[in-house]
């Protein structure tokens, strides 16, 4: 498998069955992160895309924005040294220019000081998979009015290509922790054939088994992509 994206949720019911504030189940969240990269790497996986902020997250109390967002900045500052020592690299897509400013910054510098390496940690931020085929249809038109591009000639290869980072494969695995069933915006143009793995275990309790087992089930899997 080249690429496995996960959908990176139950940071706040793992929170609440302990008696904990939800940020502390973002944390945990966290950590479970750092747990998944080595995972990764041990399985020869090139990208992983976690979905951690969505464009509709910004409607929660802004006391858990704030948490999240500080959270972030942490993560980023602290794990600088474990992706040069996975030699990974950070790429963040989604509506960057509406993260605090300081979210910006530590991400700006992550993203410059990893920039050479190969294997790939691509962070949803501020991402909704509308907003991303909107954005996309709008940079066309721009093109089309001025006179840069004929609209003839639009296809799917023309459009993926104004999509956040155009280069990434599509992913082969969708991984929903918490048992819920939905993409709840995530990648929508780059999901039409990827496989879909639901666990009912929480984010932070994600662990070496949890992800054996989720490849092992991609492993199983027959794609067809309409064919026979
Ligand atoms: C996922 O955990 C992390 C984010 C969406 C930021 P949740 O915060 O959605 O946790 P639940 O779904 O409420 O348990
Ligand atoms: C999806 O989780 C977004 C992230 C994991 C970042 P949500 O908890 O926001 O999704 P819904 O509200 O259950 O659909
Ligand atoms: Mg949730």
């Amino acid at each position: 498998m080249e690429h496995l994206a996960i959908i990176m949720d139950g940071n706040g019911r793992w929170a609440k069955a302990r008696g904990l504030p939800r940020s502390e189940g973002h944390r945990a969240g966290g950590e479970t992160v750092r747990r998944v990269l080595g995972f990764c790497k041990d399985a020869g996986i090139r990208y992983l895309t976690l979905y951690a902020f969505s464009v509709e997250n910004w409607k929660r109390p802004k006391e858990e924005v704030e948490a999240l967002m500080s959270l972030l900045v942490a993560y980023l500052a602290g794990e600088e040294s474990m992706l040069h020592e996975h030699q990974v690299r950070l790429r963040v897509m989604g509506q960057k220019e509406d993260l605090p400013e300081k979210v910006q910054a530590a991400i700006a510098h992550v993203e410059t000081a990893t920039v050479h390496y190969e294997r790939q940690l691509i962070l949803c931020l501020s991402y909704g998979g509308r907003t991303e085929i909107v954005s996309a249809a709008k940079r066309l038109a721009q093109l089309a009015a001025a006179g840069e591009l004929d609209p003839a000639t639009i296809d799917e290869a023309a459009f993926k290509g104004q999509l956040y980072l155009p280069d990434v494969p599509d992913p082969d695995l969708i991984v929903r922790t918490s048992g819920e069933m939905r993409l709840s915006n995530f990648l929508l143009w780059q999901a039409s054939y990827s496989e879909f793995y639901v666990t009912p275990v929480l984010w932070p309790d994600f662990n070496r088994a949890d992800f054996d087992a989720a490849l092992a089930a991609f492993g199983k899997r027959e794609r067809r992509y309409g064919g026979l």
